[in-house]
Formats: structure tokens, C-alpha cells, sequence
């Protein structure tokens, strides 16, 4: 049984119509800047290692990942066909609403390294989709929560929603440690915004980052 965090209320949202509605359009964009997805890239590159088994919850047609490394298998999730259909990461995917269901369609211990990217700030039902992610993880995997400061505001639950940037670090952390991940890193960073303005100091999407890991297992004694 998940370790529940939040209260009824925080997980209310604006727009409580199906999310497939909201997603049932491909949207082929960007949803944060090159500075922020140049920094995750970075991230992947230091975090994931080659050969790995990854899951990339909650997609698009782009995952981020550094073009030059090969992944054991990247499976896909999200709730737009068209998007997973296009993204030429994904060896596999599938469709699913995890507000509806969070249960993962994943065997035990199958995954090596999770990734949420922009994503988690959409979760009405967090505790059990970080039970399931704990659950599909091999001992001494990862999971990668990055996010930014924006967001479908009417899509948000209101944890989110009316929380500052340190206190969605804050309750990412702790709906993971409830469920037995151990933070391995917390990432607050700023991007520069694109030249000529970034050479003057403007910024970027900033870059947030929880590294969550699954203790290994202990050795019988
Ligand atoms: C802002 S997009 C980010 C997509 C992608 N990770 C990226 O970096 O571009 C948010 C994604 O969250 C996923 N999502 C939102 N609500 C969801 C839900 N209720 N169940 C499953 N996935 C959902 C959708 O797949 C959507 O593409």
C-alpha cells in the first residue's frame, strides 16, 4: 500500500475533465527551452549508463536523451499515440491515463532508469505511480524527476499549482521517500537564455531535478 502524502484537496485541479481530452491533439513542440534540454541531456549523459533499460514516463515525441548513446530499450508512456508514435527514441510504448490508473504494465525489477520530464506536476495520484516505479526498478536504479517553472496551470493539482519552484523540490522528495526511494541529488539550477541576450545575463527555463534511487539490495549475511 502507497504511503499517501497528499491531502484530497491538493490533488484537485481546474480542469477535472479526462486528461486524454486535453492531450487528444499531438502537440509537436518543445515544451521547454534549448538551455533547459541541453541541460538535461547533460544529465542523462553523467546519470545514465550505456546499455541501460529506461523508461520514459509521461512523453512525447522527444525524449532528451544524447543521440550518441544506446540504451539497452527506451520504453515510452504517455497519453497522446500520435507523439510516442513519432518519437524515434522509443523502441515501445504505451497509452495510459496515470490519474486514472497508476498501476505500470511492467514487470518487477525490469527497468534500470526511470525519467519524468515536465510531467510529475500533472499527478493527482503520485504515492502509488512512485510505489509502481519503485516496484518496476532494479535495486540500485534511478529515477529522474526533472521540471521547470511552467506548466498547464488548469491541469495542475493544487499542490502544484500553488506551490513555489523549492516547494515542488520539496514534494517530490518527500511522495518518494514515503514510498522507500532514497534522494540521491536535488538539482536548482539556472539556464542562460539564448544568445545575445543570455551574454548579457538573461535567463532561461530553470532547471529542476530530483535523482531518486532504489537502495540495493543487501548482501545475505
Ligand atoms: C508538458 S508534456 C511533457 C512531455 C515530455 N516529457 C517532454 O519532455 O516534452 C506533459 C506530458 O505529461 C503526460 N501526461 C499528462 N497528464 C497525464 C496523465 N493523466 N496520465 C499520463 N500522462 C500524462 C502527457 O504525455 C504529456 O505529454
Amino acid at each position: 500500500m502507497a504511503q499517501l502524502v497528499l491531502s484530497d484537496d491538493q490533488r484537485k485541479k481546474l480542469d477535472s475533465a479526462d486528461d486524454k481530452l486535453f492531450y487528444a491533439e499531438p502537440r509537436f513542440v518543445q515544451h521547454l527551452d534549448a538551455a533547459f534540454r541541453q541541460r538535461l541531456t547533460e544529465l542523462y549523459r553523467e546519470r545514465i549508463p550505456p546499455g541501460s533499460v529506461v523508461l520514459d514516463l509521461m512523453s512525447s515525441w522527444v525524449s532528451h536523451l544524447p543521440e550518441q548513446i544506446s540504451y539497452g530499450e527506451v520504453i515510452g508512456h504517455g497519453l497522446n499515440e500520435a507523439e510516442l508514435r513519432a518519437n524515434p527514441r522509443l523502441n515501445r510504448y504505451w497509452v495510459q491515463n496515470l490519474n486514472v490508473d497508476p498501476r505500470l504494465p511492467l514487470p518487477q525489477d525490469s527497468v534500470d532508469v526511470s525519467l519524468i520530464v515536465a510531467g510529475w506536476q500533472y499527478l493527482q495520484q503520485p504515492e502509488p505511480l512512485a510505489e509502481e516505479l519503485f516496484r518496476c526498478t532494479r535495486a540500485g536504479g534511478q529515477l529522474l524527476v526533472a521540471f521547470s517553472n511552467r506548466m498547464f496551470f488548469t491541469k495542475a493539482p493544487l499542490i502544484w499549482s500553488e506551490g513555489s519552484d523549492r516547494d515542488h523540490l520539496a514534494y517530490v522528495a518527500e511522495v518518494l521517500v514515503a514510498q522507500g526511494w532514497t534522494i540521491s541529488g536535488v538539482i536548482a539550477a539556472d539556464t542562460p537564455a539564448p544568445a545575445p541576450l543570455g551574454w548579457l545575463g538573461a535567463k532561461g527555463d530553470p532547471f529542476f531535478c530530483v535523482i531518486a534511487a532504489k537502495p540495493a539490495a543487501k548482501a545475505a549475511s
